[in-house]
């Protein structure tokens, strides 16, 4: 730990639990720079995607300012478990399937080109972010999931990535069939974006930290995005925040996520020297980092969509499959964090659509946020430079959505449209704040007014407008990260209502009860 941070110092993170990477780590801190003139590119987000983006653009001799709504890793690389896998959520035989081999072969490049990018990084910048390759391993429990791991194999193959079927899984979990990923890897999130957002302002870039953009106009050749007094021009604008605030196109064919991780201490020393995954629906990984010389085990799963199911929930559930695996001693950390899944498998990566000229954005990367967070830096980098780049007609998200995709793409929209009609009805009555308890928060119906309200541990009532500020779904109580949580396109905000995460631009509204 950097002797200057004290025991129990975190860095923030859009929720309330710490998660591993937070602990003890100090980030890079820029002294803003900003001139009053015209940039050539604004990106939005200070996580992987906006970093690297920023960072690529300006060492190729772009004006790059970029703006970080509060600070650097806040989001969801700040929450990530940190995986770097060249295969991915959307599988090989998925990808032949809607897509077609050659789109396997070329998004298998695009893996190994993420995976290389980030070496690269760490060797040119000497980063100090425990990048390590580890052999990976996908295991089937049934069947069904072995005919599955059958082609995948077989596919992972065809597009270019070599895969062996093995008797072993790397981890304390009984498994069927297993195949094996060699030079996959993993690394500390921050620690690693925290020393491209360093080399980004070495080469001349600028970082605007707690700089939330709540309004943008653009002409067409110029961007003036508003934060407080603060007036930022640029000729591109980028954004690398999941989703674009306002209606997008993306509201309709990205569903959000929340992710579950926890970090534990084993009794035995049995920490997995690997990175292992099974084939559930949410599936489960492991892998294991050492922190200041603690060795964790980190496991992940139980996701599930946004402000749809109880989060403590998911947490006591991946604790108990945990336990039923490893003698856990201790559990050290536990945290979410959201992810969007595309409609179609692929991200979205290029070209907003329906938005004004030079407009870029990049999303749902499904759970693999730090291949495609880098993959969309050096995507990004090219159109806006105007340079050709392999992957950006793969990844475009104006490109025609194949059938396969199709009835997914209903089913998630059908599900936002349910959410906006019951939602408006279902409330607990209560006649009494006094009913609810400390540092706990609900939808309520109080003195005729449904309110969302938070009682904090000292008993004060935080009181909110229910409705969320994109575009009128109900929030939800995020009773773990202490969130209200839309289930609709993901918006996110804390208990005072101020926005967390996208793609609301404004905060829920106070409700005085006094
Ligand atoms: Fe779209 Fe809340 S995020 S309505």
């Amino acid at each position: 730990m950097d002797p200057s941070i004290k025991k129990d110092q975190h860095t923030n993170r859009d929720g309330k639990n710490v998660s591993l990477w937070q602990d003890g780590v100090k980030l890079y801190r820029a002294e803003a720079l900003f001139i009053d003139n015209v940039y050539d590119v604004l990106v939005i987000g200070g996580g992987i995607t906006g970093i690297t983006t920023a960072l690529l653009l300006q060492q190729q001799g772009k004006n790059v300012v970029l703006a970080e709504a509060k600070t650097i890793g806040f989001g969801t690389t700040g929450g990530t478990s940190a995986h770097l896998n060249t295969f991915f959520d959307a599988t090989y035989p998925e990808i032949d399937s809607d897509f077609g081999a050659d789109a396997s072969k070329l998004l298998a490049q695009g893996g190994i080109e993420a995976m290389a990018f980030i070496e690269e990084m760490v060797k040119k910048y000497a980063i100090d972010c425990d990048h390590e390759y580890k052999d990976a391993y996908l295991f089937s429990q049934n069947e069904d999931e072995s005919k599955q791991l059958d082609d995948i194999l077989t596919s992972s193959n065809n597009a270019g990535i070599k895969v062996t079927q093995v008797d072993t899984n790397g981890v304390n979990v009984p498994f069927e069939k297993s195949i094996l990923f060699k030079n996959q890897g993993q690394f500390h999130p921050l620690k690693y974006i925290s020393k491209l957002a360093e080399e980004f302002v070495n080469a001349g870039g600028v970082i605007l930290e707690n700089t939330f953009i709540n309004d943008i106009k653009s002409d067409d050749e110029i961007h003036i995005a508003t934060s407080g007094d603060l007036s930022i021009k640029a000729f591109n604008m980028v954004y690398a925040t999941h989703m674009p605030p306002g209606i997008t196109l993306f509201n309709f064919n990205c569903a959000p996520y929340r992710s579950y991780v926890i970090s534990v201490t084993l009794a035995d020393d049995n920490y997995p020297d690997c990175l292992a995954y099974d084939m559930k629906e949410p599936y489960h990984y492991f892998r294991t980092h050492t922190v200041d010389g603690k060795k964790h085990l980190i496991v992940g799963g139980e996701d599930h969509k946004t402000g749809h199911d109880d989060p403590e929930k998911a947490f006591e559930e991946l604790e108990t499959y945990v336990r039923q695996h490893y003698k856990v001693t201790s559990v050290n950390h536990k945290w979410s964090s959201q992810y969007y899944v595309p409609a179609d498998l692929l991200p979205f990566i290029g070209r907003l659509p329906m938005a004004a000229n030079n407009v870029f954005a990049a999303t749902g990367y499904n759970g693999n946020g730090m291949m495609f967070g880098t993959l969309a830096g050096k995507i990004l980098a090219d159109l806006i430079a105007g340079k050709q780049n392999p992957y950006a007609k793969l990844f475009s998200p104006s490109r025609i959505k194949p059938i396969a995709g199709f009835s997914e793409f209903v089913k998630e929209n059908a599900d936002v449209a349910y959410r906006f009609v019951t939602d408006r009805f279902s409330a607990e009555e209560i006649d009494s704040l006094k009913t609810l308890e400390k540092d706990s928060g609900a939808i309520v119906k109080y003195n005729d007014q449904k309110l969302a309200v938070y009682k904090d541990a000292e008993g004060g009532i935080h009181a909110l407008s229910p409705v969320c500020t994109h575009a009128g779904c109900v929030v939800n109580f995020n009773a773990s990260e202490k969130t209200w949580d839309c289930p609709c396109h993901g918006g996110r905000f804390d208990i005072d209502g101020n926005v967390l995460t996208g793609p609301p631009m404004k905060e829920l509204k106070k409700v005085n009860l006094t």
